[in-house]
This record gives structure tokens, C-alpha cells and sequence, in this order.
């Protein structure tokens, strides 16, 4: 495949995304971009801070005075708060329950799509989100919109969570989720939604190598 491609992947939490986004990029040899991670890295900075998470100023402070850096790679995605890794850090609940709310502040959204468009230009990426294929970018060249129903995520998220040694109850996980898909798609700017381009998959009942599968063939037509 001669041309370098931008590929979009958005959907709710735990549809796959990330799983199926870094295989695609391996296949292809292209990056990965996990923007997920990027919001949950300015979560931990500010939960770290102390500041008031809801607070635009205060979170405005948090990105003029931290470093967070973001070493993409075909793996997937290091990332760093004033040199100080936070990779696995930013996976657990506490960031998980709160990043909706800071990732609804205008000036982390402004700041991470600049940033996220930076790294997408010269193309050869797969990026992962909520708002690639509507905002950060609206002319790429696949964009997918992952889907699975709620019961099925909550499950993945459960297996997940006993790999770290978390045991939260499945209803409580449900409910998380609930939450914040509700947050992230009401939020007023780049809310989750599907672009009217977008292909949507549902992963309810297919298995990792089937979603791969089924983009890898979506890419083929384009490139
Ligand atoms: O992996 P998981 O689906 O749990 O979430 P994530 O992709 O790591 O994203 C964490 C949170 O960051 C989402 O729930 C959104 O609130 C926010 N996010 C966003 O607003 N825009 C993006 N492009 C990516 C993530
Ligand atoms: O990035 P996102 O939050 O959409 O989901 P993920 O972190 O890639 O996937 C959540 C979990 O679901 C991972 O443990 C995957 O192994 C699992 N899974 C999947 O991604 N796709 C399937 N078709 C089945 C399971």
C-alpha cells in the first residue's frame, strides 16, 4: 500500500478501540495514537495538583505549567507528566471515573486537538477516540465508529480490572460506563458521536481478530 492513510476510530468506553487500533497500525507499520491516554494523562496531572476538576481556569493553569509528554509508537503509547511515566498509572479507576470531566474543559480539548493534529499530518496513523473522525480529523481517510452493547463492555472491563487485581462488582462497571458515555456525549463541545462517514461496528459478539479483519479490508479499498 503506497499511500500513508489516516484512520479513525471512535466509540464509547471499552468497545475495542484501542485493542483493534494498535493491531491495525502494527499491521500497516503506521503509529498509534491513543488520545484517550492524553486526557487521562491531564486527569492524573490535575488530580495530582489537587485542583477543582470541572474548573476551566484551574485546569488552564495545570497545561501553561506541566510537561505531558507522549511517546507514540507502533506498541502503542508511553506517556509522561513532568518525566514522570504515568502509563499504567492513568489506566486505573480513579482516572477512569474522572476524565469525562475534565476532558469536557475547552481548553483541554483545544489543546489536545492541536496536538493530536500535529502528530496525525504527515499520515501513516491509526488515532483512537471520541471525536477523531468529527474534530480532530474530519477528512481522514477511514474512520470507524465502534459499537458494542453495554453489558458486553462492562464484561471486558471486569476481565480487565481482575488482570490488575481490581475486583469491582459487574452492575458497578455497568454503571461506570453508563456514566460516561452519557458525559461524553453531552458534552457541548466534540461530543461522542458518530460521524455521517464513519462505518459503524458493532464488536458486540466478534472477537479481536475479527474487527481487525473486517477494518484491515475497509483500508484495503482506500489505499
Ligand atoms: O479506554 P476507554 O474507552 O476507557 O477510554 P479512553 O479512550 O482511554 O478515553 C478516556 C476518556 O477520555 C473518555 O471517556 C473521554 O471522556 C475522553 N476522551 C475524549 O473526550 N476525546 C477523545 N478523543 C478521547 C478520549
Ligand atoms: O479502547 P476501548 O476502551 O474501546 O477498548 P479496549 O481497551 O481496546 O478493549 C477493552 C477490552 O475488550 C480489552 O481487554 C480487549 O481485549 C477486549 N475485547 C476487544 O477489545 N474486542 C473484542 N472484540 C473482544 C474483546
Amino acid at each position: 500500500m503506497g499511500k500513508l492513510l489516516q484512520v479513525a476510530i471512535d466509540g464509547p468506553a471499552s468497545a475495542g478501540k484501542s485493542t483493534v487500533a494498535k493491531l491495525v497500525a502494527h499491521k500497516l507499520n503506521y503509529i498509534y495514537c491513543d488520545t484517550g491516554a492524553m486526557y487521562r494523562a491531564v486527569t492524573w496531572a490535575a488530580i495530582h495538583d489537587g485542583i477543582q476538576l470541572d474548573d476551566d481556569e484551574s485546569i488552564e493553569m495545570i497545561l501553561s505549567n506541566i510537561n505531558i509528554k507522549f511517546v507514540p509508537s507502533t506498541e502503542g503509547q508511553r506517556v509522561f507528566v513532568n518525566e514522570t511515566e504515568v502509563t499504567t498509572e492513568i489506566r486505573m479507576p480513579e482516572i477512569s471515573n474522572n476524565v469525562s470531566t475534565v476532558a469536557a474543559q475547552v481548553s483541554v480539548r483545544k489543546y489536545l486537538t492541536d496536538l493530536q493534529q500535529k502528530i496525525a499530518r504527515t499520515g501513516g496513523i491509526v488515532m483512537d477516540g471520541r471525536d477523531i473522525g468529527t474534530t480532530v480529523l474530519p477528512s481522514a481517510d477511514v474512520k470507524i465508529f465502534m459499537v458494542a452493547s453495554v453489558k458486553e463492555r462492562a464484561l471486558r472491563r471486569y476481565k480487565e480490572n481482575i488482570e490488575k487485581g481490581i475486583q469491582t462488582p459487574l452492575e458497578i462497571l455497568e454503571r461506570e460506563i453508563e456514566e460516561r458515555d452519557r458525559k461524553d456525549s453531552t458534552r457541548t463541545i466534540s461530543p461522542l458521536v458518530k460521524a455521517v462517514d464513519a462505518v459503524q461496528l458493532d464488536t458486540t459478539s466478534l472477537t479481536i481478530e475479527q474487527v481487525v479483519d473486517k477494518i484491515m479490508k475497509i483500508i484495503e479499498k482506500k489505499a
